[in-house]
């Protein structure tokens, strides 16, 4: 029976942005519309695409369910084997030393913001510090989730980065920022394609970065949402990542596959680990299965074949 609901007061949040300009772009009856919200793959008539290679794995996956080769049990909490490992070589590089020393952990996410959250809820856990630097400005995301993690908002602190004037990287602002962080703070990085700028570090800058970031025993949790897009090549777009990993830094780095799969609502994602030896990257693990049984308790079969 309809009466005063309980949640009368509860207080109406603004549709999110990026999705508010997606819903007017539907309504829109303007035959020449154009949407700039959602960078989502179009073809010529402006209507979604599915990349081939997508559409093969889906007939393959159709074929072999049919075949009784594949089912819909429940996955382990991390995920599926084949997809983390494979999604951490992308990442990482086949000839990776990290993976050859197996101190690198995969756990599947849900697509790139699962994965950074289940980043940031471990750190927020297990890491020393409670600073943590976002790129001012960054993917609009990144806040709340932090603040939803739990970090408290007066130490969600920014890095200079774009130079609005010269429409290019604040580098000296970035690194000036960088020097005076407080040691052990942890520092959001965009791997590639930085978002919403589109501005990245060249390979020398990022070589700084890496060693300012040594110096103060800064901590990279990379946001690699965009892996392929810069370069169309995704071991090229990986190369500060793999630069990071080469120097000695432990890293946490969240990767989406909605973008360069066009996987957009598979919410296909992974969370690699890298750190010093095995023994702790299979404590890590354990740490990461412990976050998601209570969140999504284990994720969609996913197969990324490579
Ligand atoms: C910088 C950045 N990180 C992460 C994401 C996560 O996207 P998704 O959760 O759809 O994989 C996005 C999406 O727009 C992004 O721009």
């Amino acid at each position: 029976m309809p009466g005063v609901s309980i949640f009368k007061d509860v207080p109406l949040v603004p549709t999110d942005h990026v999705f508010h300009v997606n819903q007017q772009y539907k309504d829109d009856k303007n035959p020449n519309k154009v949407n700039l919200g959602i960078g989502a793959y179009r073809d010529d008539d402006g209507n979604p695409m599915v990349l081939s290679v997508v559409s093969r794995v889906e007939k393959q996956l159709a074929e072999e369910i049919a075949a009784k080769t594949l089912n819909h049990e429940y996955l382990s909490i991390d995920g599926l084997g084949s997809f983390t490992q494979a999604a951490c070589k992308l990442c990482l590089g086949g000839d990776s030393p990290a993976i050859a020393e197996n101190r690198v952990c995969g756990a599947q996410g849900i697509s790139g913001t699962g994965s950074l959250r289940l980043g940031m809820e471990f750190l927020k856990r297990f890491h020393c510090s409670d600073v943590v630097y976002l790129s001012k400005p960054t993917w609009g995301n990144h806040r709340k989730m932090l603040l939803g993690t739990g970090y408290k908002a007066e130490n969600i602190k920014e890095y200079r980065y774009f130079d609005s004037a010269s429409k290019s990287l604040d580098f000296s602002g970035m690194c000036e920022d960088l020097k005076n962080a407080p040691e052990n703070s942890i520092v959001l990085l965009h791997a590639c394609a930085h978002n919403p700028t589109g501005v990245d570090p060249n390979q020398d800058q990022w070589k700084e970065i890496a060693e300012i970031m040594k110096r103060q025993n800064l901590f990279p949790l990379i946001d690699m949402a965009y892996q392929g897009f810069v370069t169309g090549d995704p071991d090229k777009d990986a190369w500060a990542a793999r630069y990071f990993v080469s120097q000695g830094f432990e890293v946490l780095i969240a990767q989406s596959f909605a973008k360069n799969f066009g996987l957009y609502n598979e919410r296909c994602g992974n969370l690699c680990v890298v750190t010093t030896d095995n023994e702790t990257a299979e404590k890590i693990r354990s740490q990461l299965k412990a976050i998601i049984r209570p969140m999504w308790s284990n994720p969609p079969i996913m197969e990324l074949v490579l």
